[in-house]
């Protein structure tokens, strides 16, 4: 039987570290601060946004919310960003998606200058990682893998999904942490032959259960990026949970797994950034 690991304690001990560089900053007269962007009234972007917002107060990290209407015009949202991009009192800049159909999506995210990325999808993953705002879900995982004591370096990484928020940065990563790495998508092959050679397994497809026990090597460490509704609206992972939990050395649970990390990351990247702009020496 796998060890399951709750996201929940990760999280828990990510954000003591947030705190305590909340604390630091605020000694230096800087109150990190996030914009937060919301476009229209979807209800699910609405509780995102609420919930962002409720960790922020919980940390003393200042939040600003800018709630604009549907019709908002591509124009008008791009200035915005570049107003909010230009104030040094502004650490973070998240604009929540999905945006109305009329607005440009690349074009909105390339807007945020990337220091103030904090979604990290502006990130290159630059071989200097270390100034760079890491895509929040993908970090939160090898946070969670870290927290479990499970290494990358020399293992075989699959990732099932290449979406631009997951799948490629999460390959990046795994990369970056010296693990071989496969990324699997919809036109591959013989899918099951390729991930049951995964020591670590990433499920990030966007399919309720697709990842079934026959798909998993014995004693893999495997990480349930998905969220998905099933038709009594329960929330499903990727992962056929059940009976993968019997194969596997190691699982995340859906709920309670990958998803609290996200907002955890969100709230470690935005204290980064208002570090990374403040640097220390340069106070008056
Ligand atoms: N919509 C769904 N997930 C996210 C996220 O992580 N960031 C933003 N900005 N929008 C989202």
């Amino acid at each position: 039987m796998a060890t399951i690991i709750r996201g929940k304690d990760v999280a828990d001990h990510v954000l003591s570290g947030v705190k305590a560089d909340v604390a630091a900053l605020l000694a230096r007269g800087i109150e990190p601060c996030l914009a937060v962007i919301l476009v229209g009234d979807d209800p699910a972007s609405q509780v995102y946004v609420r919930k962002k917002k409720e960790k922020c107060a919980e940390l003393g990290i200042r939040s600003l919310e800018f709630t604009l209407p549907a019709e908002t015009k591509q124009e008008e949202l791009l200035a915005l960003i570049a107003k909010l991009n230009s104030d040094p009192g502004v650490h973070g800049i998240l604009c929540q998606l999905p945006l109305p159909k009329h607005l440009d999506e690349q074009t909105i995210v390339r807007a945020v200058r990337p220091e103030k990325d904090v979604d990290g999808f502006t990130c290159r993953i630059s071989a200097d990682a270390e100034r760079d705002l890491m895509p929040c879900t993908p970090a939160g995982v090898m946070e969670i893998l870290r927290y479990a004591g499970i290494s990358v370096a020399g293992k075989r990484c699959c990732v099932v999904g290449r979406s631009n928020i997951v799948g490629k940065p999460m390959a990046t990563l795994l990369l970056l942490a010296d693990g071989t790495v496969t990324v699997c998508h919809s036109r591959t092959k013989d899918l099951p032959a390729v991930t049951r050679e995964a020591d670590i397994l990433v499920a990030a497809v966007g399919k309720p259960r697709f990842i079934t026990a026959d798909m998993v090597k014995e004693g893999a460490a495997v990480i349930d990026v998905g969220v998905n509704r099933g038709a009594d609206k329960k929330i499903l992972g990727d992962v056929d949970f059940d009976a993968v939990e019997k194969k596997a050395s190691f699982i995340t649970p859906v709920p309670g797994g990958v998803g609290v990390m996200t907002i955890a990351m969100l709230m470690k990247n935005t204290v980064r950034a208002a570090a990374l702009q403040n640097p220390a020496g340069q106070d008056s």
